[in-house]
């Protein structure tokens, strides 16, 4: 099992009065499941949305509503409890955080439960914005979520579609795994470390037809690819996603070019690289494709006995590279170091990951990943085996520091 980042994590949820909160439920609830201890408090406002019974249940903890709770009505609980929970949490989420608590918050206000307790926080602070198109374009709200920014807070930005007024546009919360995936960001220690940077990512593998309904394709399912990708997204990167066929989604902010074969891979690979600061090269690209591709099905009775096949071009291997970072992956069963350091050189690549497929858990359909990074200085190094999003986190901060 490789650890899983929540897993035991104190986390204080805030929800504050906005109609994403139903989505809350399930961050709490999948919080929960990744073994975080979850706390959550919410504003008055909340509640007219949603029940504390609700976030009670999927916590397993009481949800404090009121600054003074019942308790120390009658003196006999003096308890700071604010203070306590402050001093007690690795991360603080308000999800949906709306326009008002932003303010409050942006503002070192501190006039219910919530605000008052994000006033003494001392964890990190991750919060979602919510809020119908014209209220989360407001000058005012834009300044004080920059405000948040600019003072250490992870803003999981509000996406665009159908809002709750029937309005279109950007105010809706973002995704509830993209949430999760920022809050992984944050426990890690990571932040908006990429500004800026333009990141070009391939994955999943390349089909190759044979005719109009069969292809000879590979087994990589694109999870290492994606979750750099979402990786790099979540740390400010500017992301483009070359995707072989895959079942995957990425984030909308993600430029995804789907291609299916090597040669269209190959195609936009050169196209985008111009646009781009840095190349990470995931896919499993096909090495060989039939000679020729057959115009109609193949049919029994043709006898078929060969396919006959010919080289792909090594995108790696044939792109410019005018002085960008180029990061390759290596996928090897014996000799793993030997091949993808010869790989690295014949290749000129900045860095190779090898993705060991000697641990049962790593490479191929799995989400865990065992992985070596080896630099073009020499430098190397092995983790132990990680989910795809930790090693992505893994590459990209080797990339950096390099
Ligand atoms: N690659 C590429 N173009 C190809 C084949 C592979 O750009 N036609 C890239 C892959 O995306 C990966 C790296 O090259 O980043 C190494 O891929 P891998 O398949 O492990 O190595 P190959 O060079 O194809 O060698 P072999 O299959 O013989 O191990």
């Amino acid at each position: 099992m490789h650890n899983d980042i929540f897993s035991g994590k104190k986390i204080i949820f805030g929800v504050t009065g906005g109609i994403a909160a139903y989505k809350s439920c399930f961050l709490v609830r999948e919080l929960a499941k990744r073994n975080a201890e979850v706390r959550v408090v919410m504003t008055p406002s909340a509640v007219e949305f949603i029940s504390p019974l609700t976030f009670s249940t999927l916590s397993n903890y009481n949800v404090v509503v009121d600054t003074f709770p019942a308790t120390q009505k009658d003196g006999t609980n003096t308890s700071t409890w604010h203070i306590e929970y402050a001093m007690w949490a690795d991360l603080m989420i308000i999800a949906p955080a709306t326009i008002n608590t932003i303010a409050k918050v942006a503002h070192g206000f501190a006039d219910n439960a919530l605000t008052t307790l994000a006033s003494a926080l001392r964890s990190p602070l991750l919060v979602a914005p919510a809020a119908d198109v014209d209220m989360y374009k407001n000058k005012f709200t834009q300044e004080n979520i920059n405000r948040l920014e600019s003072n250490d807070a992870y803003i999981v930005k509000a996406e665009s579609g159908e809002l709750a007024s029937g309005l279109s546009g950007y105010g809706r919360m973002a995704d509830v795994n993209k949430i999760i995936d920022a809050a992984e960001i944050v426990l890690s220690g990571l932040k908006k470390d990429l500004p800026g940077k333009k990141i070009l990512i391939t994955a999943g593998p390349t089909y190759e037809d044979i005719d109009p309904v069969r292809f000879i394709g590979n087994r990589s399912s694109g999870k290492m690819g994606y979750a750099i990708a979402k990786a790099a997204f979540l740390r400010g990167a500017d992301v483009t996603l070359i995707s072989g066929p895959t079942l995957l989604t990425a984030y909308p902010e993600i430029k995804i070019i789907s291609v299916r074969s090597a040669a269209e891979m190959k195609k936009s690979v050169e196209k985008e690289l111009r646009n781009n600061d840095i190349l990470i090269m995931a896919a499993a690209v096909a090495d060989f494709r039939p000679l020729t591709l057959k115009s109609r099905k193949i049919k029994k009775e043709d006898k078929l006995t060969e396919i006959k096949l010919t080289r792909t071009d090594d995108i790696l291997a044939s792109i410019k590279k005018d002085g960008k970072i180029i990061v390759g992956f290596a996928l090897e069963t014996d000799n793993e170091k030997s091949n993808a350091v010869k790989k690295l050189k014949a290749k000129n690549l900045d860095m190779i990951v090898i993705n060991s497929v000697r641990d049962k858990k790593s490479a191929f359909e799995y989400d865990t990943n065992k992985i070596i990074v080896i630099h073009n200085t020499g430098k190397q190094k092995l983790y132990p085996l990680l989910s795809k999003f930790q090693a992505a986190n893994k590459i990209l901060s080797e990339i950096i520091s390099a």
